[in-house]
């Protein structure tokens, strides 16, 4: 089974990103399962309080999810045209300490795709990623990308994508992904 942990940059209880990651959850191929996480417990990033007492629980409990599942996929929003703060605040502490980066995120299979009621759909968001991905020496999947632009019309009152090619491009994503995760992954 490949195993995906799928984080939403969001704390808002009608998000549109988590409405995103749970349809992903209910599309994903065969063979594949996302668990979802969350960022919820992470605090604002405090050098004083690592320094006194190390990474909090969550974000330690967050870090070893991570180390366990075979790929990260992110679902970020767009705040001002690039990452929320919310969500990168939770990278910052994930990334810590340093000497742990290797263990987390090296080498990482990372996926990331957004919803936004903009017409763009997170397409900034997604580059602002970028350097972020590429400082933490992860390996960002480049073969699709998913944009869901019009956010507050594409999801119904469940949080479901209303429109099947939404549905269909988000089933294309995740098929993908996911081969391109098992052909990287060592053979059993
Ligand atoms: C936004 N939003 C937004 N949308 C976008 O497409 N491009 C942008 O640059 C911004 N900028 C922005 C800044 C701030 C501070 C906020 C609060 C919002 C709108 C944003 O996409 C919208 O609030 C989404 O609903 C956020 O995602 P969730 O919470 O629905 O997952």
């Amino acid at each position: 089974m490949i195993e995906i942990l799928g984080l939403s940059g969001s704390l808002r209880e009608g998000s549109f990103n988590s409405a995103l990651l749970r349809c992903a959850r209910e599309n994903v191929p065969t063979g594949a399962r996302i668990d979802v996480a969350s960022i919820r417990d992470i605090p604002l990033y405090d050098g004083d309080v690592e320094g006194r007492s190390g990474v909090p629980a969550p974000v330690a409990a967050l870090k070893e999810r991570i180390v366990a599942a075979d790929a990260l996929l992110i679902v970020t929003p767009e705040y001002n045209n690039s990452i929320p703060g919310v969500a990168k605040n939770a990278i910052d502490w994930l990334s810590r300490p340093v000497a742990d980066i290797p263990r987390v995120f090296g080498g990482r299979i990372v996926g990331v795709i957004g919803a936004s009621p903009g017409m763009r759909g997170t397409f900034a968001a997604q580059l602002a990623w970028l350097p972020v991905l590429r400082v933490l020496g992860t390996r960002p999947y480049f073969g699709a990308t998913l944009y869901v632009p019009h956010a507050a019309r594409a999801f119904d009152a469940q949080g479901l994508l209303v429109d099947a090619a939404d549905l269909e491009r988000l089933r294309a994503y995740l098929h993908g992904f996911v081969a391109y995760i098992a052909q990287a992954r060592p053979a059993a």
